[in-house]
């Protein structure tokens, strides 16, 4: 075990990273425990599980789990597996529910996961069913509505965990008058046959749009003018974004990119809201200002729209971008396949029109049909290939390397905003965790 420790500390270097690291299944699996089983992940909102009995389904690396709000009050994460043999006893991906039944021998489990009705019971030996039940994974805990899990029961607390990164969720929550969200529209799933590691490593690449989007670019670029009054459409506020993807490089390198020691990153500075929607005379927005500014106060509104955080990583699992109210949770099935959940948040009590923008950006940037998502999955299906053959060891995360600055919040920030630094944060944490004694 020693020796393959240290052959995981040789894997990761300063500017490079071994293909292994992304290809081989031996490794994946060591992730799967060592990462997923350790670290905080997040699962989901409370808005999906508002009431007593209300719950979902998700995963948590390799552990089925069903999410479910407890009549007392709590949010619980069961395993999603029968005590008796092992078959998952919930199949919906939501729902609401008084107990959950397996369909092969009808056991049945409360919401706290404990074992209630067992047909043939008098064939079981006295005392031991009670023993048995669904295991509830140790740590839950709630960061201003999003609901974290860890199935290791000792490591940091949630918000020493999230550190700097806490910035991102607060922008997301406060955008909302009277902080109040909640997940509208169920999840949106794609799969693509690449690694993990490639989403997280994608949305705060600044140097790849120009490049995997410039076809989105360029139909943005010939797309009538957004907002032209009398004449506003519902995907004006996309064609912004991928306009913005074609940014003349000087502005990409001058946006900022920051990193977190557990290995979340974010990019800010990027869009404001004058860029997207705010400054175009949206009179969608200027309703959503007004609402804003009646729950807070107009100091803090403006507080609140002068933030531009921009796209956030949670690592391992999360990535979202807090202006436009969309979440996507990543889910590992083997080294070379990955599931991503995408969740759209409606702001309660702001204009229904400010909904139709982020279901809008979904069908556009984050869809399946869309024309941005399609390329960066043909990328990372194209990197899985590449990283497959043996010829070459080693993947190159070396821009910005040696000028990465470290900040007074204990932040690490990429000299540029194109800097790989966030990779390197990345990888650094990946190292942390896979570590024996972590
Ligand atoms: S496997 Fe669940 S009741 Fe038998
Ligand atoms: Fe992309």
């Amino acid at each position: 075990m020693v020796a393959r420790d240290e052959q995981l500390a040789m894997l990761v270097q300063p500017d490079r990273v071994h293909r292994s690291v992304y290809a081989d299944p031996v490794i994946f699996e060591l992730e799967m425990e060592r990462i997923f089983g350790r670290a905080w992940l997040i699962l989901g909102h409370e808005s999906q599980v508002a009431a007593a009995g209300d719950y979902f389904t998700t995963r948590m690396g390799r552990e089925p789990v069903i999410v479910v709000r407890h009549e007392d009050g709590s949010v619980r994460v069961l395993v999603n597996r029968c005590a008796h043999r092992g078959a998952t006893v919930c199949a919906e991906g939501r729902g609401r529910a008084e107990r959950f039944v397996c369909p092969y021998h009808g056991w049945s489990y409360d919401r706290g996961g404990r074992l209630g009705a067992v047909p043939f019971e008098s064939g079981y030996q006295r005392g031991k069913l009670s023993e048995l039940g669904l295991k509830q994974v140790p740590r839950v805990a709630l960061y201003r509505g999003f609901i974290f899990a860890s199935l290791s029961s000792s490591g940091p607390g949630l918000e020493e965990f999230l550190g700097p990164a806490r910035a991102s969720f607060d922008d997301l929550v406060d955008r909302a008058p009277g902080g109040e969200l909640e997940v509208t529209g169920g999840v949106f799933k794609h799969a693509y046959n690449g690694n993990w590691k490639f989403m997280l490593e994608n949305h705060l690449d600044g140097a790849h749009p120009a490049w995997v989007h410039a076809s989105s670019v360029a139909v943005a670029r010939g797309a009538p003018e957004p907002g032209a009054p009398g004449k506003e459409h519902h995907f004006d506020i996309a064609v912004r974004q991928m306009r913005q993807n074609g940014a003349p490089d000087a502005v990409w390198d001058a946006i900022g990119v920051w990193t977190t020691p557990r290995g979340h990153g974010y990019l800010g500075d990027y869009h404001s809201d004058d860029r997207l929607v705010a400054g175009m005379g949206s009179p969608v927005f200027d309703e959503y200002r007004k609402k804003l500014v009646e729950r807070c106060g107009q100091k803090e509104a403006d507080r609140i729209l002068r933030v531009t955080l921009w796209n956030t990583i949670i690592y391992p699992n999360c990535s979202f971008m807090s202006q436009f109210r969309q979440l996507r949770i990543i889910h590992p099935l083997a080294v070379d396949r990955s599931v991503v959940y995408t969740y759209s948040f409606r702001m309660k009590q702001a204009p229904p029109g400010m909904f139709r923008d982020t279901v809008a950006f979904a069908n556009v940037v984050n869809g399946t049909a869309s024309w941005v998502l399609t390329d960066d999955l043909e990328v990372y299906e194209r990197l899985q290939r590449g990283l497959s053959s043996g010829a070459v060891d080693w993947v190159y995360i070396g821009r910005g390397h040696g000028g990465d600055v470290d900040e007074a919040d204990g932040t690490r920030r990429g000299n540029t905003g194109t800097s790989e630094v966030f990779i390197r944060s990345q990888m650094r944490a990946w190292l942390d965790y896979m570590g024996a004694d972590a």
